[in-house]
């Protein structure tokens, strides 16, 4: 979303998300199912022209320029690049203020790459904004099948299929989700090249896991889509085991499963690419949901709640992505 404030200036807006199932084997073209936070970024370009294109992210301490030798500056210059002459042409300084732990599984950068697209060009229409964040998405992760993008631009609840982009699941009853950090950031990059390591060096048991998790993840669509938490909770469950077969959980993330488990989560799992980051866990309530957190708390974990979780992807904003396979 692009909005004009009353001195011109322009503002961008995207979510995080959490990947109830399916990653790794997405960036393979299996299904994934994914829900966006409320919790995002906004970004905002003021009227005024700078004497070079700054990216400052608030909070951070972190302003770059374009190829400054920072991974982000390469970002940002990919980013301009894919906006076109008429961008590039014109520098300005973009304020990034960011709601999300980086290197956490739940989409930071992609939301960041969402918000500055459509704050730089308030012409740009939502596939140009989703091919110059996945320009910047490239940077970081080589490899991205473009769920963050996708979940960034559009929230709400999503069946994302690389390459084919996304269709709204409908959600029958209300999912209460927990969101548990391990405190440890990871690369994305890095864990989706030792998974394809992995498939490279042993192709008939990782194919073998991707089906055992496409299964999981049609399962988990029906149940969400039913209102069937319970079966739900349990392909979450599952997909933690088949994550942790392809190497990228954690004993950190193992603990924040298990602590929700034990707290009564109907299911618990780590959430986008492992190796730290953070974990989802499905409550029955919201009260039940700020109990888990509380319970990571008292382990030395830091925690939130989705109150988002809920809310109906609205269809009409709902468009097809393809990204570089
Ligand atoms: O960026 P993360 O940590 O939320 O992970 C994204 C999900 C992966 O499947 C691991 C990678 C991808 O591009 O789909």
């Amino acid at each position: 979303m692009t909005a004009r404030t009353a001195n011109d200036e322009r503002i961008g807006r995207a979510g995080g998300k959490v990947i109830l199932l399916g990653e790794h084997a997405v960036v393979y073209g299996v299904p994934a199912l994914a829900v966006g936070l409320e919790r995002g970024v906004v970004a905002r370009v003021g009227s005024e022209w700078a004497s070079a294109h700054e990216l400052e992210i608030e909070g951070w301490g972190v302003v770059v320029r374009p190829d400054d030798g920072t991974d982000l500056g390469s970002a940002f210059a990919a980013l301009l690049q894919a906006s076109g002459e008429r961008i590039v042409a014109c520098p300005r300084r973009v304020q990034v203020h960011v709601d999300l732990p980086p290197g956490g599984g739940v989409g930071c950068s992609a939301a960041i790459g969402v918000a500055v697209a459509q704050a730089l060009d308030g012409t740009a229409t939502a596939d140009h904004v989703m091919d110059r964040a996945t320009a910047w998405e490239r940077i970081f992760h080589g490899n991205p099948s473009g769920i963050d993008v996708s979940a960034a631009a559009n929230g709400g609840c999503l069946r994302f299929v690389r390459g084919e982009g996304i269709t709204a699941v409908h959600v029958q009853r209300p999912l209460h989700l927990a969101i548990g950090a391990t405190g440890r950031a990871s690369s994305t990059k890095v864990m989706v090249e030792q998974v394809a390591a992995m498939h490279a060096a042993r192709p008939a048991e990782v194919l073998e896991i991707f089906g055992a998790i496409s299964e999981r993840v049609q399962s988990a669509i029906d149940a969400v889509s039913q209102g069937n938490l319970q079966v739900l909770g349990a392909d979450m469950n599952a997909n933690h085991g088949q994550l942790s077969a392809l190497g990228v959980s954690t004993p950190e993330l193992d603990e924040l499963v298990s602590i929700a488990r034990g707290a009564g989560a109907l299911g618990a799992k780590l959430t986008g690419a492992g190796g730290g980051g953070c974990a989802v866990a499905l409550a029955t309530s919201e009260a039940h949901a700020k109990e888990l957190v509380a319970q990571w708390q008292r382990a030395g974990f830091d925690g939130w709640t989705s109150a988002s979780a809920a809310r109906q992807t609205d269809a009409t904003r709902l468009y097809p992505v393809a990204v570089g396979l």
